[in-house]
């Protein structure tokens, strides 16, 4: 979603800002604006669309300021459109601000402003901020910040200038993430690190309610009395070229080839002597036998991967299992006691739902378990314990390596968890271990030769609507399958249960509707070939995901798609892997941005 960026040294500012605002493209937004410092005050250029627009109006500045902040906003309060843009002015337009995040009292303290003769030029609800600033600021903008922050109620993320104290950005952050950076060239400020580690892989992760005030010369940090404190610095270990296509034609392509290299990294030092090790977990081997009940939270994307592992912890530890959307879980009153162990799966770290549905469970004494992308994020700060996925950066908007991160990461903690209550032994954990090791070598053969898939995606490229349809493992890989295809494609997509279709969606089959039907060799193979009779009785189009050498599924379907054979268990890894290249594969030929579908951010950091 919205996006900071913010600097100040020795460069030209304008063309820094611009070149950082396009790294956080990505997240998705509608509109983009800067603010620089310059001798006159600041000048402030906002526009609609993308970073390019903003980039070609902003030729004809001089490039004479060396201190500004940028933003990318994906809007919330107040339309999408130049005025509502950031950064966003006080009345005298001496301070501008740029935000992320939600202020959820912004209606009081708007009446509370204009009756104090403050005139609001925009819909949105960061302006609240930008003129207590002004409100506060006696010569000190650090001061004048803390004392508006203090007024705030809700999550932000804040960069901020002030005409009066040339080369300072004060910024802060509540919910919200802050990273910063201190380079040859000078201070950086941003919302994610990747725009911040060109100018240094040693980046400093800002606390909730901490501040920092960045100049040429160094960043200096300070907690809300006042007092000096010292970030946590993260190192970053990852590719600076990840933001790179490396010869794909878009980010999800080289993303999906990646997921062999996921796989491996997500399992690399995990048997240790032929024993499994997660020691990230964070609790005793006495706490993961006393669990009696799972609750798996995320959303979107990560929730299908959480749908999956319920039905392996179950199947493998016994123990009663729930996967839940993270927005419905915070709002119910769901059963936790001190030995329900709650897994919280998100990507980014920072989805808003998630990370309030993990603060409930932890004030109900379950212990939190974050699986996430993301070093550093809320999600991992959050959580008792963290178990990193390896994907790396996912830029894509539509998740792909990152779910199977997170499929390969959940299926260890199946495996831990079954252990420790003794219901597999080390010897079958060894056993599964291999196999699960295997998969990323059966999805670089699916990898290598995508013909099937691309003739099956040319016959549903002008479809309306489409049904994924399976069984066990096979509907929840079509929950999957189903999202990735609407969501970059703008097919209408439904997955179902291959046993509810007579149960009321057959009733929408007709003559060539497309229906992807997970039909590997699993037990419930024969079951899955019925479901499949049943709707070509009806007209539709089949393409079936099939286990390599299964000859007979060729008279029930129209296109099949052979994947390697794995243990149902594993299904779920190799069958999404066609499903991510059949929506590509469609979108492509219906003209779609895959990397930047309408409509969608990368990390949902709002309700
Ligand atoms: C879909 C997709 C989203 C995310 C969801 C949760 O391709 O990416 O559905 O999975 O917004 O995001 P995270 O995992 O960052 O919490």
């Amino acid at each position: 979603m919205c996006g900071i960026v913010g600097y100040t040294g020795e460069k030209p500012a304008k063309d820094l800002l611009i070149q950082n605002l396009k790294s956080l493209e990505y997240r998705g937004y509608d509109s983009a604006g800067i603010a620089l410092q310059d001798a006159d005050g600041l000048t402030v250029l906002r526009r609609v669309g993308k970073v390019d627009g903003l980039a070609a109006a902003a030729e004809h500045l001089e490039d004479a300021s060396t201190c500004g902040i940028g933003h990318t906003r994906w809007a919330t309060h107040g339309a999408p459109s130049e005025r509502n843009a950031h950064p966003i002015c006080d009345c005298s337009g001496k301070i501008a601000v740029v935000h992320n995040g939600i202020i959820e009292n912004y209606q009081e303290l708007r009446q509370e402003l204009q009756a104090n003769g403050h005139t609001f030029k925009t819909d949105t609800d960061t302006e609240v901020i930008a003129h207590l600033i002004e409100e506060a600021y006696e010569g000190n903008l650090y001061e004048a910040v803390r004392q508006a922050c203090l007024r705030l109620v809700g999550s932000y993320g804040l960069a901020v200038v002030c005409a009066q104290e040339p080369g300072r950005i004060v910024a802060t952050r509540k919910g919200s993430p802050i990273v910063l950076a201190h380079g040859e060239d000078g201070s950086y400020v941003a919302s994610d690190i990747i725009a911040v580690i060109k100018a240094s892989r040693d980046v400093a992760i800002l606390d909730d309610e901490n501040y920092a005030i960045l100049e040429p010369s160094g960043i200096t940090y300070k907690d809300a009395n006042g007092k000096d404190v010292t970030p946590h610095i993260m190192h970053v270990d990852w590719d600076v070229d990840v933001a790179e296509k490396g010869g794909y034609p878009d980010f999800m392509l080289k993303e999906i080839h990646e997921q062999p290299r996921v796989i491996r990294d997500t399992l690399a030092g995990r048997m240790v002597n032929g024993h499994l090790s997660i020691e990230e977990l964070g609790m005793t081997l006495d706490e993961l036998q006393t669990i009696d009940r799972v609750y798996i939270i995320a959303c979107g994307t990560s929730y299908h991967a959480g749908l999956i592992a319920r039905e392996l912890i179950e199947s493998w530890a016994r123990i009663p299992t729930v996967a839940e959307a993270a927005s419905e879980f915070r709002y119910r009153n769901p059963v936790i006691t001190p030995s329900t162990l709650v897994v919280a799966i998100s990507q980014s770290g920072e989805t808003a739902d998630t990370l309030a549905a993990i603060r409930l469970a932890r004030i109900k004494g379950a212990k939190v378990l974050g699986i996430t992308n993301v070093v550093g994020s809320p999600v991992a700060r959050e959580s008792d314990g963290v178990i990193y996925t390896k994907a790396n950066k996912e830029i894509a908007v539509a998740s792909t390596k990152s779910f199977l991160g997170q499929i390969v990461s959940l299926t260890l903690l199946a495996m831990e968890l079954a252990q420790s209550k003794g219901k597999l032994t080390t010897a079958q954990i060894r056993v599964l271990f291999h196999e699960l090791a295997d998969t990323a070598n059966q999805v670089e053969k699916i990898l290598s030769d995508t013909t099937a898939i691309d003739e099956a995606a040319q016959a549903t490229k002008d479809a309306h609507d489409a049904f994924f349809i399976g069984r066990g493992m096979g509907a929840q890989v079509c929950r999957e399958g189903a999202l990735k295809l609407k969501e970059i494609s703008y097919l209408h997509a439904e997955a179902y249960p291959a046993g509810e279709m007579k149960h009321g969606p057959i009733a929408l089959i007709h003559e060539g509707f497309p229906v992807i039907a997970v039909a590997t060799k699993s037990p419930t193979y024969d079951k899955m070939l019925s479901n499949i009779e049943e709707s070509r009785a009806r007209g539709a189009m089949v393409i079936a995901i099939a286990t390599e050498g299964d000859e007979e599924i060729k008279k029930y379907a129209d296109h099949v798609i052979y994947i390697p054979r794995v243990r149902d268990a594993f299904m779920p890894i190799t069958a999404t892997v066609p499903m991510q290249l059949f929506a590509r594969s469609i979108a492509i030929a219906r003209h779609c941005d895959v990397d930047k579908p309408r409509n969608l951010a990368k990390s949902v950091t709002v309700e």
